[in-house]
């Protein structure tokens, strides 16, 4: 993204009153911001394509926002971690409407294309946003630097390619996050050992039917990898909602899972996790990502 500079770091313009009502902008949202994103043209229009991704993000902030408040209420610093942020159109977002005037707690954006990662860091220079941070990594990798904290407490992840969900949720384990809020994107992972395995499950049993087209067997895919990371999270003491985050016209990858921290590890949701892996063939492939202990 080529990040129009905003004027100095002069505390951002309001949105205009029609602009706001059309777009539905919520109290506070600077216009300056939805013009350095591309969200609104120079000349402060809407930009169709990116007034989807509003609509994303906004709905995702009606989740997370309660979160933020419950932490912010604790004297919490509160550090959220973006993992395949993109743009970071929700980083962005998330710290307009709450952590500038919280005046603390802190935003990392994890993002693997350099010329992204230096948009998003020239951007908040330029709107003063000091407590984000941008770094150029895997998700994976960010799991492993010292170059973030040891601890977390919200981890989001949306739309971020493939196993990069599944990153975020090692990610999200490793670093003891108070909850995950999670929209998964395209995944081939499973789908591929589906395939892989395919006439033998179909030999084996009448349920492989429901993966033999290959188009079923790219949803199945998706689907078993979902069911499959919530029962992860169960097991490792998450409490999980699983819901629709906008209407299918907004985007076509469209679950949302949170996950909320209670410490009540589910030995069933382990023993079924499990079940499922060995259930599909893809306990041999896919037992790496699952640490049941
Ligand atoms: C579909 S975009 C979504 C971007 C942003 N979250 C949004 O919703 O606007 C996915 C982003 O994840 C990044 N990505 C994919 N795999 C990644 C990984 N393993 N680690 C970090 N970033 C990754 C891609 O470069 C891309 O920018």
């Amino acid at each position: 993204m080529k990040a129009p500079r905003a004027a100095g770091r002069s505390t951002p313009k309001p949105a205009a009153p029609d602009v706001a009502q059309q777009l539905e902008l919520k109290p506070g949202q600077s216009i300056d911001l939805l013009k350095a994103l591309h969200i609104l043209t120079r000349d402060g229009k809407l930009n169709q394509d990116s007034r989807r991704k509003l609509k994303q993000v906004y709905h995702l902030y009606q989740f997370i926002e309660p979160l933020l408040t419950e932490l912010a209420a604790q004297d919490h610093p509160v550090s959220l971690a973006d993992h395949g942020a993109g743009k970071s159109y929700l980083g962005f977002i998330l710290y307009d409407l709450f952590f500038k005037n919280l005046g603390r707690g802190h935003i990392y954006g994890i993002e693997t294309r350099a010329p992204l990662v230096e948009a998003s860091q020239q951007l908040a220079a330029d709107l003063g946003f000091d407590r984000m941070s941008f770094l150029n990594m895997s998700v994976a990798d960010s799991t492993r630097t010292d170059a973030v904290p040891e601890r977390f407490d919200v981890v989001t992840a949306l739309h971020a390619c493939d196993t990069a969900t599944d990153d975020a949720i090692a990610f999200g384990l490793e670093k003891r996050a108070r909850a995950m809020v999670l929209v998964p994107c395209c995944q081939a992972e499973v789908a591929a050992c589906l395939r892989q395995n395919k006439a033998m499950n179909l030999a084996r049993t009448p349920l492989a039917e429901l993966w033999r087209h290959p188009i079923h067997t790219r949803e199945m895919g998706s689907q078993i990898t979902n069911v499959l990371r919530c029962l992860y999270l169960e097991s490792q003491g998450y409490q999980v909602t699983v819901t629709e985050l906008v209407g299918w016209e907004h985007s076509m990858k469209n679950e949302l899972i949170l996950a909320k921290y209670t410490g009540q590890k589910k030995r069933a949701a382990a023993e079924r996790l499990q079940q499922l892996l060995v259930e599909f063939g893809l306990d041999q492939s896919l037992q790496h990502r699952y640490r049941l202990d």
